[in-house]
């Protein structure tokens, strides 16, 4: 293995499972020092003990992003942990089954993957800035291209439907990450740039869906041709934190190619107004970086 990305630090969330873990486990075996973030403390250990042996280094870092509070926490520990960041890269992600409310009263699915990433690229940008170039990497999703946003009702307070949430809360990364990308100066040196993992029905994201959800990855997978590999998916990923094309590169949406983003997603009003949204949920002003 090339060891290209010695004295990089990679943040790395999501990574104690399905697309994270492996994309941590190719970091890691090409130098760089990853710092994995996840809920289960097990998990995050074996990933350690897994890559012990790699040219790089593994650290784990405890978190449920559902909340602000842990996200902050997060960002700090990062802070005091690392000198530099040279990749943010988000990936952590779920689904859920029914419509569940955060501690700080958001609906579970937008939290944890739109708003977490919102609050911790806003906490951790002037570290990437002095770390520059640098990289924000977010995991989205194709399934965002069957949402729309509804400004008035972001969180499907009325008439909840899983899956709806789930695109939306992809919709909503998308969107996130084109509105960064055209909003962080020249002068700073970050790109920004999402990814579409493929149809991965072998990871665990489905783990807690409606039984119904369930049966259909489960059948979908069995079907030769349907779905992509976990393995081709982390490479994916790890394309977009390691490739050289995407130091200079920002703004784009990719999968095993370029991808055009639903109108939505591209919708400057749209962003805009998400932007201001999230700043909203999460306490932090609008106007950055
Ligand atoms: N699988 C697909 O078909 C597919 C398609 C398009 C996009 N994606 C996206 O790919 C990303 C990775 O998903 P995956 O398919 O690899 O699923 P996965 O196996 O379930 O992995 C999800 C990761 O996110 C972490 N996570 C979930 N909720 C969290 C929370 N509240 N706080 C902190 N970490 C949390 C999990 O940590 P724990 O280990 O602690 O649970 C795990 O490491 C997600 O963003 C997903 O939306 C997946």
């Amino acid at each position: 293995m090339p060891t290209d990305l010695a004295d990089r630090v990679v943040v790395l969330t999501g990574a104690t499972s399905g697309i994270g873990r492996l994309a941590a486990v190719a970091l890691a075996e090409r130098g760089a020092t990853v710092a994995a973030v996840g809920r289960d403390r097990g998990r995050g250990e074996s990933l350690v003990a897994e890559t012990a042996d790699a040219a790089g280094t593994v650290r784990f870092h405890r978190a449920d992003l559902a909340t602000t509070a842990a996200v902050r926490d997060l960002a700090a520990r990062l802070l005091e942990a690392y000198d530099r960041i040279d990749v943010l890269a988000h990936n952590a992600g779920l689904s859920t089954r029914s419509r569940t409310e955060t501690a700080d009263g958001v609906e579970l699915t937008l939290a944890v993957n739109h708003l977490a990433p919102y609050l911790l690229t806003h906490e951790l940008y002037d570290r990437l800035a002095a770390s520059a170039p640098a990289r924000v990497v977010v995991t989205a999703s194709d399934i965002h291209r069957r949402a729309a946003f509804d400004f008035d009702d972001l969180q499907f307070a009325a008439d909840y439907d899983a899956l709806d949430a789930y695109a939306r809360s992809k919709l909503a990364t998308v969107a996130f990450t084109l509105e960064l990308a055209a909003r962080i100066p020249d002068d700073d040196a970050i790109t920004a740039n999402c990814v579409h993992p493929g149809f991965v029905p072998s990871t665990n994201l489905f783990r807690d869906a409606s039984l119904p959800t369930r049966v259909m990855v489960r059948a979908a997978g069995l079907v030769p041709g349907v779905g992509t590999s976990a393995d081709e998916a982390a490479a994916r990923v790890v394309r977009l934190i390691a490739d050289d094309t995407f130091a200079e590169r920002t703004g784009a949406y990719v999968g095993d190619g370029d991808l055009t983003p639903s109108t939505a997603a591209s919708d400057p009003a749209a962003r805009e107004r998400l932007w201001e949204a999230s700043a909203e949920l999460v306490g932090v002003d609008a106007d950055w970086p």
